[in-house]
């Protein structure tokens, strides 16, 4: 990836499982990469790793003043935002939270940006779950209603709707700008250990060996391996370089899939390479409103980017589920594991 080489690259979000995936790819570009997160200390197998090949900020997003200060001093040539509070469960704990990260810090880094004086390329990631959800079969296209039921997908279909206000009224008169939004869906893979997400949950209960409790057995969502939607972003952002007519645009990145598979199959083919995995049904009263049927039509990233999903469904779980059993079992090899899947991902 010598497309990279010399360029100044920040991640915002980088300590989390998707940024720190990402951060730890163009790690690999010979790029400077920076990071700005508001949690450091989050777990993260990759940090020792990276402490030398990435500068990290601790700045929160919501905080203009300091998120522009700490952007005009990096003054990188592209940005992926990434930085969000992103489990569904937590906004209903803390909806404040979750909309001033995800709706407020990406309109701070879009204000910031309306009068960037250097050439930027920039993808905002948000969620599938900005598409209203009206339980349909078909995938959701990006010309769908926007909408959120609940306050995380209210928050990412706020940002969506600021983006695209942004990008209308003042950053398409930026020459030195060119911005995307992605939206792809629930993503997994190693090195994820968020609370409250399904596959660090199975990996939990395996080693205290406690019964998973499980919401609903028959969700779908279009899984996909993390590093999918990351190549997704980088090849949105090289795409953008060259065409200018996907500038402002967004775009799915989903798995390529013709059957929807539910947390039961995702369950099932863990338990092939973890059996002492057992799972029950969730008696928890305070379980929140939840989309069973997600799926998304990635067509237009086929067509425009040449982007496509790579991995089958059980190829996503031999990636997720290999890594724990690596990590687990040889701790000290395990970055060179992860760089070997980020290579083996590239030539599949
Ligand atoms: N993981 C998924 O399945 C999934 C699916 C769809 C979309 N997304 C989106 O992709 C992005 C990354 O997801 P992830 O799984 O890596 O999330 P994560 O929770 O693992 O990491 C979130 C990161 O954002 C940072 N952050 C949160 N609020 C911040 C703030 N106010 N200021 C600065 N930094 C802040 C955290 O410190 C962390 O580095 C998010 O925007 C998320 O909504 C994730």
């Amino acid at each position: 990836m010598d497309y990279f080489k010399n360029k100044k690259i920040l991640v915002t979000g980088h300590s989390g499982f998707k940024g720190s995936w990402l951060t730890l790819w163009l790690s690999l570009t010979g790029a400077s990469i920076f990071g700005i997160s508001n949690n450091l200390n989050k777990k993260n197998i990759f940090k020792n790793h990276l402490q030398n090949r990435v500068k990290s900020f601790n700045i929160d997003i919501t905080n203009f003043k300091s998120f522009k200060k700490t952007l005009n001093h990096i003054k990188p040539d592209y940005i992926f935002h990434l930085a969000a509070q992103s489990i569904v469960s937590k906004s209903y704990q803390n909806p404040i939270d979750t909309i001033y990260s995800n709706s407020i810090g990406t309109l701070n880094l879009l204000e910031i940006l309306k009068n960037y004086k250097k050439e930027c390329t920039t993808v905002i990631i948000t969620s599938d779950k900005c598409y209203y959800n009206v339980e349909k079969n078909t995938g959701y296209k990006e010309s769908d209603q926007l909408g959120g039921d609940d306050p995380y997908s209210a928050s990412k279909a706020i940002a969506e709707i600021i983006f695209s206000s942004y990008f209308k009224s003042f950053l398409y008169k930026n020459q030195n700008l060119k911005i995307a939004s992605a939206r792809a869906g629930n993503v997994i893979g190693g090195n994820d250990w968020t609370e409250d997400r399904i596959v660090p949950d199975i990996i939990k209960s395996i080693k205290k060996n406690n019964f998973l409790s499980i919401r609903n057995f028959n969700a779908t969502r279009p899984w996909q391996h993390v590093l999918e939607p990351l190549d997704g972003y980088i090849k949105l952002a090289k795409s953008l370089d060259s065409k200018t007519y996907i500038n402002g645009e967004s775009f799915n990145f989903g798995p390529n899939v013709n059957k929807n598979y539910s947390v039961r199959d995702v369950l099932l083919h863990f338990k092939k390479k973890f059996p002492l995995l057992k799972y029950k049904t969730t008696k928890d009263k305070n379980k929140f409103k939840e989309a069973t049927l997600l799926s998304l039509n990635c067509k237009k990233a086929k067509n425009k980017l040449n982007w496509t999903s790579k991995l089958n469904f059980k190829e996503t779980i031999d990636y997720t589920a290999n890594w724990y059993l690596e990590y687990f079992n040889r701790n000290e090899n395990i970055i060179e594991y992860s760089i070997k899947q980020i290579h083996n991902y590239e030539q599949s």
